[in-house]
């Protein structure tokens, strides 16, 4: 059997429709196979700028609720909250002791956030990000990792730490792998498709909420940006409306070659019709199912409750084993 881990950055805001092609609903897939899951809000992670404390917890309960009405079970999955398992931070520290600081200032991410005039004053914690998403992984000793495009370059660093761990200190981890579809894996920007859909773009038109009400979902697609011409056509020269396509094709199951063959001479109107009706068949029972969630608190925290319960019981053994191998006092050899 092997081990599947992947994670979600809690936001006042929720997912985004990008979120839910590019990772939710390979999760959801996942969970068919014998693969055993853990998926985990990553609260900690969601620190590395500045934040409030309440829409912190509330981004989680909400990214948790959406989480399961998406389809994530939590009789199936192993559905946690990051902070709720100290293993990830006692972990991050050592892994951290391992990066270099070459490695990670080489991060796309890290230097995308940290550009312009604010450089000096952002936070210490974006820059050793990616130790912190390795340990979260190499705590469950996980073998796959589905994420969307946007994490290849964090799933190298990852490998590359566990492959020095197990050099330096012997065998503990295996490497892990990441799953990347060949298609929704980068969702762009609705009103720019050179731009990743992203939660911090800060322009409301860019990003499908999953928790949009239905009608502005609607008025989102209209307003889509398309390509010069009138053609509906995939590939580079065609950037937004392969966006466009690539969302349908993702929420409806069909092919790109197929959305085109069907779609081709009809101009943009009707694939923006498509589009909204489709978009809008995932987002409505998933909407009505997240209401109910969201109204029980108390069921919520049971379920997130129990899930650390379980991500404990991997995580103890593993840090356990950790301790002893980098000769910490606490190590099970005592
Ligand atoms: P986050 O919270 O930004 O995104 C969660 C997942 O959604 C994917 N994603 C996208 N996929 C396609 N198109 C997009 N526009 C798009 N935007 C986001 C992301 O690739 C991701 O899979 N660092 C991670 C969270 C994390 C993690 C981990 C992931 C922390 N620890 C351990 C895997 C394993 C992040 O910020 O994802």
């Amino acid at each position: 059997m092997t081990r599947v881990f992947s994670g979600v950055q809690p936001t006042g805001e929720g997912p985004h429709i990008g979120n839910y092609i590019g990772a939710f609903r390979r999760w959801v897939e996942l969970q068919d196979t014998q693969d055993e899951c853990f998926y985990c809000v990553v609260d900690l992670h969601a620190m590395t700028v500045p934040w409030e404390p309440e829409s912190l917890a509330e981004g989680v309960r909400r990214t948790a609720a959406t989480l399961i009405a998406t389809g994530i079970d939590p009789e199936r999955s192993v559905l946690f909250v990051q902070s709720d398992v100290p293993e990830h931070t006692e972990l991050a520290w050592i892994l951290i002791c391992l990066s270099r600081m070459g490695e990670l200032g080489r991060m796309t991410q890290f230097k995308d956030k940290s550009r312009g005039g604010e450089a000096e004053s952002i936070g210490a914690g974006l820059f050793v990000y990616p130790s912190l998403m390795a340990a979260d992984v190499l705590t469950y000793r996980a073998d796959r990792v589905p994420v969307g495009d946007d994490q290849r370059q964090h799933l190298e660093l990852m490998r590359d730490l566990a492959i020095r761990f197990n050099r330096k200190f012997g065998e503990t981890f295996p490497v892990p792998e990441a799953v990347i579809g060949r298609q929704g894996a980068r969702i762009m920007s609705l009103d720019d498709p050179t731009e990743k859909m992203s939660k911090s773009s800060g322009r409301p038109a860019s990003a499908i909420g999953m928790l949009d009400d239905l009608p502005s979902v609607r008025k989102k697609i209209a307003r889509a940006v398309t390509d010069s011409g009138s053609t509906v056509a995939y590939g580079p020269e065609h950037p937004a409306v392969s966006n466009l396509l690539d969302i349908l094709a993702a929420v409806t199951g069909e092919s790109t070659p197929e959305l085109v063959a069907r779609l081709e001479g009809q101009g943009y109107a009707r694939l923006k019709a498509d589009l909204a009706d489709a978009v809008v068949a995932v987002l409505e029972p998933f909407q009505t199912r997240y209401a109910e969630l969201i109204g029980d608190p108390a069921m919520l925290d049971k379920v997130l409750d129990e899930g650390a319960d379980k991500a404990r019981a991997v995580a103890g053994p593993t840090m356990a084993l950790v301790r002893e191998r980098v000769g910490l006092r606490s190590g099970v050899l005592r």
